[in-house]
C-alpha cells in the first residue's frame, strides 16, 4: 500500500521543460511507500515541469531533475514541503 502518490506530468509543455528527466530522477530515488506516476496534463502548462503530491495536494512548479532529491528528502521522507518550489497558484502564502 502506498501512502503517497507523485504525479509527474508527461504532456507536451512539461516534456519541453524536462519532465521526462524529472520522472526518471524520481524513479531513481528509492522512496518507500510512494507511487510515482507519469500523468497527463495537469493544467499548469506554463510552469512545468509540474509535480503534484497526493493526498497532500501539494503542487510543485518548474521542477528540475536537480530538485527531486530535495522533494524526496524534505517532503516525502520528512513531511516538509519544499517552499521555493511550491506552485503559487495553489500555495499563495509562499
Ligand atoms: S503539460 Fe504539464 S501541466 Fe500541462
Amino acid at each position: 500500500m502506498f501512502s503517497k502518490q507523485i504525479l509527474v506530468c508527461q504532456y507536451q509543455s512539461c516534456l519541453a521543460q524536462g519532465s521526462a528527466e524529472v520522472l526518471a530522477a524520481f524513479l531513481d530515488c528509492s522512496i518507500s511507500e510512494v507511487s510515482i506516476v507519469p500523468s497527463e496534463c495537469q493544467g499548469q502548462c506554463n510552469l512545468g515541469a509540474t509535480v503534484r503530491v497526493l493526498p497532500d495536494e501539494v503542487w510543485y512548479c518548474r521542477v528540475k531533475p536537480s530538485d527531486v532529491s530535495a522533494i524526496a528528502e524534505s517532503h516525502l521522507q520528512n513531511g516538509q514541503p519544499v517552499d521555493h518550489l511550491l506552485h503559487p497558484r495553489f500555495h499563495r502564502s509562499y
